[in-house]
């Protein structure tokens, strides 16, 4: 099958094929999403089909109106209107119990619970009304590859296997959205996937919001199926570097006479560019800039052609954005560090 890849005047074609049951990724604000129609459960399965997913991993709805889930849901937790007003449409996604017999099981993993997401990107939003049903959309990678970033990406990963590609430049945030659990309305609100939507700010809008354990200690069972599994096993060793060790970390390396690869912000990646065979610069020191470089940086340096022996990777402090970009950067660096 040929890859189409849709540009602006053909946005309502690409929601007509997704409508028919066409797998159609899609960008957001936070990565791109393999699109297909969540009604029709032979479509569904097809998304599990071509990334390669496993079965008990529910997918994340997409609408285009808060209005659309109230026809999957009726019992809504006290925070949603707040949440709704203040994050969507945004990089946040909410689980909710939903009305029985409503969704195809293969959406949900035959969980009682769905998730929902009203994703911040006008051509998106345009062919979700258009389509006229609502979306699922994983991130647009095959399984166990960083998510997709820009059109490119996912071209790289599915192209010959998925109808269309929705093009637009790379996403602005890079990381993916943040998972919060409103299923019990007598709950108080819980992360289970850290995203640019942080902590403080729900806690802002909504008082009191708790965190999964498993984020806390690693060895605590996920409540999102999703966050079990490694998300992404670079062949490429990869090490996270702390910012006093970064002299020690390259001088050891060259000992070694390891192929060095680097990806950082610039000021470490002008400090270190002399001795290391491939860099991938942020696009400056910021925490932002880092999420939004991260899985790029994996994606490029990994390749073998480079053949490298190891990537060093800049680390942040676990606050704000960067709570989310160490979840993600921990997982591809199999939680190890440069030690001296
Ligand atoms: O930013 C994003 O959320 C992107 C863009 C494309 O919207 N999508 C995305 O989807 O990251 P995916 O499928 O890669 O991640 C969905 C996460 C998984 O960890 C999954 O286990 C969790 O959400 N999830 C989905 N439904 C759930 C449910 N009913 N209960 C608990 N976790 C759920
Ligand atoms: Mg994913």
């Amino acid at each position: 099958m040929e890859t189409k890849r849709y540009n602006e005047s053909e946005l309502k074609e690409a929601a007509q094929a997704l409508r028919d049951g066409s797998l159609v990724a899609f960008p957001t604000e936070t990565v791109y999403g393999l699109g297909a129609n969540a009604l029709l459960p032979d479509s569904v399965a097809k998304v599990f089909t071509v990334k390669g997913r496993p079965q008990d991993n529910p997918l994340i709805i997409h609408v285009a109106s808060f209005d659309q889930v109230k026809e999957y849901v009726d019992n809504f937790h006290p925070a949603t209107a707040k949440i709704v007003e203040n994050f969507w449409p945004g990089p946040l996604t909410m689980i909710f119990e939903i009305k029985k017999n409503k969704l195809p099981s293969v959406v949900t993993g035959g969980l009682s619970t769905a998730a929902f997401r009203m994703p911040d990107n006008k051509k998106t939003l345009e062919v979700i009304r258009q389509a006229g049903v609502p979306l699922v959309g994983p991130s647009a990678n095959t399984s166990g590859k960083p998510s997709p970033t820009t059109a490119d990406h996912v071209y790289h990963d599915l192209h010959g296997k998925i109808t269309g590609i929705i093009e637009d430049g790379a996403t602005r945030i890079g990381v993916e959205s943040t998972v919060i659990d409103l299923s019990n309305p007598d709950a108080v609100p819980m992360i289970l996937r850290p995203g640019a939507v942080t902590k403080e700010q729900l806690e802002e809008v909504v008082g009191e919001v708790s965190v999964d354990k498993h984020l806390v200690k690693e060895s605590e069972t996920p409540k999102a199926p999703g966050m079990k599994y490694k998300h992404y096993s670079p062949d490429t060793k990869v090490l996270m570097v702390h910012d006093n060790d970064w002299a020690d970390a390259i001088q050891w390396a060259k000992n070694k006479g390891f192929r060095t690869g680097v990806i950082a912000g610039p000021k470490i990646a002008e400090e270190t560019r002399f001795d290391t065979a491939a860099v991938y610069m942020f696009h400056d020191d910021s925490i932002e800039a880092a999420a939004k470089g991260l899985f790029a940086g994996l994606r490029g340096l990994d390749e073998p052609l480079l053949g490298l022996d190891l990537i060093f990777v800049q680390v942040f402090p676990n606050e704000g954005l960067g709570v989310a970009y160490m979840n993600r950067l921990k997982k591809a660096a199999a939680q190890n560090y440069f030690e001296k």
